[in-house]
Parts: C-alpha cells; sequence; structure tokens
C-alpha cells in the first residue's frame, strides 16, 4: 500500500517503511528550498526526524540541497537545559544536522531553556520568527496523546509560544534520551498551536504502529483541542507522511 489519499482535506502520503517516509519528508524540504533559497524552516527533534535529517544530510554533501540561504526555527526546548547539555534540544539539532550542513550556525534557532525571563524569551522568539518573514515550511512529529510540539492535550488553539508542562506520559516517553527518567525537565518552551498553524505549509511525519491510534484521531476523529494534531485540520496546507504501520488505524473510507 503506497498511496497519495485526501482525508478530510489533509493530503496523507502512505510509504511502504519509515525509511521511504523519511526520504519523501527530505524531498519535501528540500523541493521548499529549491523554491525559495532563503526558506525559513520550522524544525523538529525526537526519534522521528533522524532519518530525514540523515537523508538530508547526504544530498547536501551531494550537493542536491544548498541551506546556505536557510534560517531555522525549532520547536521547542526543556527548561533547564542550558544549549550545551547533551539533552539539549540545540544539542540533538546541531548533532543531527545542522554540523553536517552548510547552513549558517548563527541563522539556527533554538529557544534558550535556560532564559532568565522565560515569557519575555518567547514573545522575543515569536517575534523573531515574524522578523524573519513567517516560517515556510514547519516539521512536525506527532505524541501518542497526540501533541504537536509541546502543545499538550488542552492547549489552547490561540496558543503563541509559551513555557508549558509535559504530562507524566510525555516524560515517560521521553526518558529514553535520559540516564534516567527523574533526569526528564517536567517544563518546556513550545511554539504555540497558533505558532505552528501560522506556518505557510505544514508536514507531518508519523511513523511506527506506536502512532496509528494518534493518527487516526488527528486525521478522522473530531477536531479538538484534546487532541492538539487535529486542529492542524483547520491549516489549508497541510502533508502528513505515514508509514504503512503508522496510517495501520485509518479507516480510509
Ligand atoms: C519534538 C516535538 C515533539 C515530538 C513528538 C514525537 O520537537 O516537539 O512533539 O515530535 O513527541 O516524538 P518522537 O519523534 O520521538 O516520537
Amino acid at each position: 500500500m503506497i498511496q497519495t489519499v485526501q482525508i478530510n482535506g489533509i493530503e496523507t502520503i502512505v510509504k511502504a517503511d519509515g525509511e521511504q517516509a523519511s526520504h519523501a519528508v527530505a524531498d519535501l524540504i528540500a523541493a521548499q528550498v529549491h523554491r525559495k533559497a532563503d526558506s525559513v524552516l520550522g524544525l523538529a527533534t525526537g526519534g522521528t526526524p533522524v532519518q530525514t535529517y540523515r537523508r538530508l544530510i547526504e544530498m547536501n554533501r551531494s550537493g542536491a540541497v544548498d541551506f546556505s540561504g536557510v534560517t531555522s526555527f525549532n520547536l521547542d526546548e526543556y527548561i533547564g537545559l542550558g544549549g550545551d547539555h547533551p539533552q539539549s534540544f540545540r544539542v540533538f539539532m546541531n548533532e543531527q544536522l545542522f554540523d553536517h550542513i552548510n547552513i549558517d550556525p548563527a541563522r539556527t534557532f533554538v529557544p534558550d531553556g535556560c532564559a532568565a525571563d522565560v515569557a519575555a524569551h518567547c514573545a522575543k522568539y515569536e517575534s523573531m520568527i515574524e522578523s524573519a518573514g513567517g516560517i515556510d515550511l514547519q516539521l512536525l512529529g506527532l505524541g501518542h496523546n497526540g501533541h504537536i510540539a509541546f502543545n499538550e492535550p488542552g492547549s489552547p488553539r490561540d496558543s503563541r509560544t509559551r513555557q508549558v508542562d509535559l504530562t507524566p506520559e510525555t516524560i515517560e516517553k521521553n526518558a529514553r534520551f535520559f540516564d534516567s527518567i527523574d533526569e526528564v525537565p517536567c517544563h518546556a518552551i513550545t511554539m504555540g498551536i497558533a505558532t505552528i498553524l501560522d506556518a505557510r505549509q505544514i508536514v507531518l511525519l508519523a511513523t511506527g504502529a506506536g502512532k496509528a491510534d494518534a493518527v487516526a484521531k488527528m486525521l478522522e476523529g473530531p477536531v479538538d483541542e484534546s487532541h492538539p494534531a487535529s486542529l492542524l485540520r483547520n491549516h489549508d496546507h497541510v502533508t502528513v507522511v505515514l508509514d504503512q504501520d503508522a496510517a495501520g488505524g485509518l479507516r480510509l473510507d
């Protein structure tokens, strides 16, 4: 089953496996950068985008895509982790992508988890996105509970970059990146739902059977803040890229 279908207005691409889905997402990002060399990309961390980033590194090395004009804004960062902490999203992005491509490091932005005044930092992050011209393409992963970035269930649809509490479920899922669950921060800075919906194009990647239920609710359940990813159906240019396992809960009727 390899197909592209429209589900409640969302273009949904189903690939045979995670690698093909990840490569399809890399192609969408590269196409954006080809269309507009000074694109503003919104980027995500987590396990899901790693293969996409690997592919983009290969494409950059072979000359198939040039990031020298690109600006990037990451979705989120843990509160309390500085940009040199091994589990910070800043270090993750440097190691998984930025250090290996020809992007200007000074134009890669990740929220500062150690900002002294978090509210002021969040407001500044929003204004920096606006000054850069807004996000052309926002890459998203999907939480098992339907979160996008760290907008947990119940996050308001008009929310903007702010400090949030992580749910016990998210802390437990992310413990795999830390030595122990006690080290996982309980709070984060995240772009809001409204910040994400302001992006001109949104590409959400979900892979693996563990995401099937969250994918089905996102695409075929009610559009409701209790499942934040369903709010993406209020946007007119969203592409969801799945592998067969993540598509396994869809009725596709
Ligand atoms: C990452 C982020 C999160 C993840 C989500 C899925 O910046 O904001 O919403 O996209 O938790 O994580 P993985 O990919 O690890 O399953």
